[in-house]
């Protein structure tokens, strides 16, 4: 049987590899991103890449209703996209706050709004891709870290509410991932060489994570084995959280 995925910030990083290996896992996905990148996901039938800004009001309906008219069935959807912000708290602005909302949580509430019912017929199941900053204090990232909060408690209510209707729905917390998000924020900094010292520092594997490693603890989230495991918050994080 082929099972139905969207999944959001598919251009690159995590939510790349998680179209990857859900592929695999033989899922076809809508695979959604503002960037235009994501067309370089093969536009074969299996996978259907949308350039589409999460953000827009009409983008989560139109993106699981086009897995249903296509597939047939909805029965993963994986909040991924956000952006980050490395910024003292004295120095983030309201447009700050307000746009990191409104990247990083709103979209993940009405995408798991419109998928919903879809996924109670499938008796599907959710996972948001949260972060260690959304359980822990990090200095330097408020904004961001008060949105990976809200992913947290998301996750928690939608599991709690949905499972008497055979919903399941949980998230990975990543620590440092290799990716192009944390490369642009390090870029920034006065002194990016010690900056990624004291991020390798913090993890005890002595390294960040591949993408891949975050996108096979998404699938092994979403996969049968899992039919016991809702409201959980995976840490992906090398050790970070348990210091
Ligand atoms: N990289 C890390 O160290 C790290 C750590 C913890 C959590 N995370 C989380 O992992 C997730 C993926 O991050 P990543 O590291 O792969 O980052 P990334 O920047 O490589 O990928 C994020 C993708 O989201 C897309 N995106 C951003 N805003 C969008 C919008 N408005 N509409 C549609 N697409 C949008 C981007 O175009 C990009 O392709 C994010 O939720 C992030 O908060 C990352």
């Amino acid at each position: 049987m082929e099972l139905g995925a969207v999944v959001t910030g598919a251009a690159r990083g995590i939510g790349r590899s998680v179209v990857e290996r859900l592929r695999s896992a033989g899922y076809r996905v809508v695979a959604l991103d503002v960037a235009p990148e994501v067309k370089e996901l093969a536009e074969d039938g299996w996978i259907l890449p949308v350039v589409a800004d999460v953000t827009a009001d009409e983008t989560p309906g139109a993106a699981v209703e086009r897995a249903v008219a296509k597939f047939g069935r909805l029965d993963l959807l994986v909040n991924n996209a956000a952006r980050f912000l490395r910024r003292p708290a004295l120095e983030t602005s309201d447009d700050d706050f307000d746009g990191l909302f409104a990247t990083n949580v709103r979209p993940a509430f009405r995408f798991a709004r419109a998928a919903l019912p879809r996924l109670a017929d499938s008796r599907g199941c959710i996972v948001n891709t949260a972060s260690i900053s959304g359980l822990i204090g990090v200095p330097n990232q408020v904004a961001y870290a008060m949105t990976k909060g809200a992913i947290v408690q998301l996750t928690r209510q939608l599991a709690v509410e949905w499972a008497p209707r055979g919903v399941r729905v949980n998230a990975v917390a990543p620590g440092a991932v290799d990716t192009g998000f944390m490369d642009e924020a390090r870029a920034a900094d006065p002194d990016p060489a010690a900056s990624l010292a004291v991020t390798l520092s913090n993890h005890p594997i002595g390294r960040m994570s591949t993408p891949d490693e975050v996108a096979r603890a998404i699938v092994f989230l979403a996969a049968p084995e899992s039919a016991g495991i809702t409201g959980t918050i995976l840490s992906v994080d090398g050790g970070y959280v348990a210091r």
